[in-house]
């Protein structure tokens, strides 16, 4: 019998190491044999979420962003994905290897921006409906740590510039939400150097697909 399309969600804060993580991901789903996967983002990964995500990013003179905005433009980008790559691709047997979903919301619009979690949740419900991932890997990282890393990268983007405080109540949310979750996680220390942060997503990955039997 022919195994059933995985949902992999990578998680974490800005410079985490959510991308390094998933091309490594990527190659160890083909040392296991998984040829079929697509990569994801969000928002974005449609034509018109990454429209959403641009505006997302931007910053606009004498107009913020309400955190409402921001969760709404959020889950508008999530349902384009969802509808026109996640459930076709999972429905033909290919395997999602999603750079954030849900995980991120609630921890940025919620443990971030303040916005009931519960209320959150409610949205996801109406636009998820019964998608739910297989798997989520959370990179935790120190703030520090993950924004310095995020500034050697590239210039910083509307999120990225907010302040430690907001980074360490973002952590913390989801921290404690990764024990919420209704599927199995991965839970990576990735404060440490890059090869050991390997290892470990090497050792536990492998023995999750062993558990899981593919
Ligand atoms: N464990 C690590 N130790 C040191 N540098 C890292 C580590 N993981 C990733 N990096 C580097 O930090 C930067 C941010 O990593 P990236 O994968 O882009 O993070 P994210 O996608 O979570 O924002 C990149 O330049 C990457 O090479
Ligand atoms: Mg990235």
């Amino acid at each position: 019998m022919k195994n059933k399309a995985k949902f992999i969600v990578v998680e974490g804060l800005e410079g985490a190491g959510k991308s390094t993580a998933i091309n490594y991901i990527y190659d160890l789903l083909l040392e296991l044999g998984i040829t079929n996967v697509q990569h994801t983002r969000e928002p974005g990964g449609t034509l018109i979420s990454e429209e959403i995500r641009r505006l997302f990013k931007k910053e606009f003179e004498g107009e913020n962003l309400t955190a409402i905005s921001e969760v709404l433009l959020i889950f508008s980008a999530r349902s384009q994905l969802i509808e026109s790559v996640i459930r076709p691709c999972l429905n033909e047997g290919i395997w999602i290897l999603a750079d954030r979903h849900n995980l991120s919301t609630i921890a940025y619009q919620g443990g971030g921006r303040n916005i009931p979690i519960q209320e959150i949740k409610s949205i996801q419900r109406m636009v998820c409906k019964n998608l739910e991932p297989d798997l989520t890997i959370f990179l935790d990282v120190s703030p520090e740590i993950g924004l310095s890393r995020a500034r050697l990268r590239s210039k910083l983007d509307r999120i990225e510039k907010e302040d430690i405080k907001f980074f360490n109540k973002v952590r913390s949310t989801y921290r404690n939400e990764i024990n919420e979750l209704n599927h199995d996680v991965i839970l990576i220390d990735s404060n440490k150097e890059l090869d050991i942060v390997k290892q470990e997503i090497k050792q536990k990955l492998f023995q999750w697909f062993k558990n899981t039997k593919g």
